[in-house]
């Protein structure tokens, strides 16, 4: 058994050799009283993987990383939930960094991009305590090992960055669980400006035009800033506009 370097995060790996949804049962932990900050749920086959907008998260088993973290910002307002998708989008990108040169972003809000194709996705699930967050779920789902996808724009780890016959996921799920301490202090700690300005760094088409929709409309916007509630400001026509998530997406052309 690896331990990762860390205070809290991933001292406790809770791996369940199968599982409807890892977020599902950190929920369940949670409800019990027996789950702790830092926890993390693994497993290595997801039988109903949920991914945001309702969306299903598939993948096949034992090739890839899924898998929840416990978490308890309690420091956050409801209003300042994003800054845990900047922090939690950060630290994966961080965590595959060395292994990708060229075209890894964060693609607004929390999706994992390599070029124009879907490496990773994030489902964060908050539970309220008056105006602030008592507890969060962060489902991190990671395509690693996975080489045939079912859908044209996904990718994974092995098929960007080829490596003997495939990557050790206990070894990723270590680094992870640094990388998410580090970014969570970071947050925890009031180092916003820093965590915002990786988080555009790393931004997937920051400052270039491209095509979005939003209230059945089309139109060329340039991304120039993410407001501290995490709606992106986009440059149209001259004026900003911010957008909420579900408001607006990308038109991916393929
Ligand atoms: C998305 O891009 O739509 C988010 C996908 C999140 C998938 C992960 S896999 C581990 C965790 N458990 C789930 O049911 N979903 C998340």
């Amino acid at each position: 058994k690896i331990y990762p370097k860390t205070l809290f995060v991933g001292q406790n790996i809770i791996f369940l050799p199968t599982c409807q949804s890892t977020n599902d049962e950190a929920l369940h932990l949670l409800a019990d009283g027996t789950a702790y900050e830092g926890d993390v749920v693994a497993t290595s086959q997801q039988t109903q993987g949920r991914g945001q907008r309702g969306n299903q998260w598939e993948a096949l088993p034992g090739q890839n990383l899924t898998f929840s973290l416990i978490l308890q910002p309690t420091f956050l307002q409801a209003s300042e939930q994003f800054w845990l998708n900047m922090a939690v989008s950060l630290a994966v990108h961080d965590s595959l960094a060395p292994f990708i040169s060229t075209g890894l972003r964060v693609k607004w809000p929390n999706d994992i991009y390599v070029n124009d194709r879907k490496m990773g996705g994030i489902l964060i699930e908050n539970a309220l305590q008056g105006y602030h967050l008592a507890h969060t779920v962060v489902g991190i789902g990671l395509n690693i090992n996975q080489t045939q996808f079912g859908y044209p724009n996904a990718t994974s780890l092995l098929l960007e960055a080829p490596y003997q016959e495939g990557y050790h996921l206990p070894a990723l799920l270590t680094t992870l669980c640094e990388q998410l301490e580090k970014r969570y202090l970071q947050l925890r700690n009031g180092h916003r400006d820093t965590l915002r300005a990786s988080y555009l760094q790393h931004l997937y088409r920051y400052q270039e035009a491209h095509l979005y929709e939003a209230d059945g409309q089309r139109f060329y916007g340039t991304i120039i800033s993410i407001d501290p509630t995490g709606r992106l400001g986009l440059m149209v026509d001259g004026g900003i506009r911010y957008f909420a998530f579900k408001e607006v997406s990308f038109v991916m052309m393929t």
